[in-house]
């Protein structure tokens, strides 16, 4: 797609990778809607900031609403919490439904009519090694990012129909507020956002930001042994 030509919503974009993204979406000549749960969060120039909690459906109707024009959607806003599945709070389970799957999908739902408008749209869905893996810390958040996975491939095939390119962004830990208490090697979120929009602008489907993703999907084929040696 043409970056340069592009009118981009970012959600999350007030701090972490979607800081990134529509800071660097901005410097390659894109129109940019940086989308927060507080805008006043939002502290780059030469960006819109817009109100967007993409777990209040009234909030995406109203940013959905007061745009009308945009080309490329990238939903990265992203939540982890950290709850287990077995014994964490369920209304934190649920958080990360709401947030990663629930949020996503309603988000594509509420643009897609504007995405149709162009001839060259797209949808980037920022997606993490723990949607094909996990851990018991990580249960919720995995699931999650699995559900968000799934969605990714579905609307990909539905939005063909009306032009609209999905890609999906896999990556490991990333410098992020998010990962602050990770003890583990993290890339460098200003790194990860330029391989996407990178690999946006050659129209890929799928990105893989690190070996570790690349490590990872190549696992699946091993079946349960492979990624968790235990059960082997
Ligand atoms: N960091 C990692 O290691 C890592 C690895 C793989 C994938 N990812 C994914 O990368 C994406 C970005 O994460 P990050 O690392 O940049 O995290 P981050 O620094 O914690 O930033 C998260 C962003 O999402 C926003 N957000 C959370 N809930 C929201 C909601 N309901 N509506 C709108 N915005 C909401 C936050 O806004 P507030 O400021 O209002 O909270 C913040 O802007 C996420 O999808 C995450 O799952 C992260």
């Amino acid at each position: 797609m043409d970056i340069e030509g592009s009118v981009a919503l970012v959600t999350g974009a007030n701090r972490g990778l979607g800081r990134h993204f529509a800071e660097q979406l901005r410097d390659r000549g894109a129109t940019v809607y940086a989308a927060a749960r507080n805008p006043e969060a939002v502290d780059l120039a030469g960006v819109t900031p817009i109100a967007l909690d993409v777990t209040d459906l009234d909030s995406i109707a109203r940013a959905a609403e007061v745009t009308g024009d945009v080309t490329l959607l990238i939903n990265n806003a992203g939540t982890l919490t950290g709850a287990s599945l077995l014994s964490g709070p369920l209304a934190d389970i649920r958080t990360e439904m709401e947030t990663h799957y629930f949020g996503t999908l309603n988000v594509i739902r509420a643009f897609a009519p504007q995405l149709a408008l162009s001839g060259d749209s797209a949808v980037l869905n920022v997606l993490s090694v723990l949607s094909w893996l996990s851990s018991p810390s990580m249960g919720a958040y995995s699931a999650a990012k699995s559900a968000e996975w799934s969605l990714t491939n579905a609307l990909r095939q539905e939005l063909a129909a009306q032009g609209t390119r999905v890609t999906s962004l896999h990556v490991g830990y990333m410098n992020t507020d998010m990962a602050r208490g990770v003890d583990a090697p993290k890339s460098d979120p200003a790194a990860v956002a330029r391989f996407a929009l990178d690999g946006l602008a050659a129209g890929r489907a799928e990105l893989l930001a690190d070996e570790i993703s690349h490590q990872v999907i190549a696992g699946l084929a091993g079946g349960v042994g492979a990624l968790y040696p235990a059960f082997a």
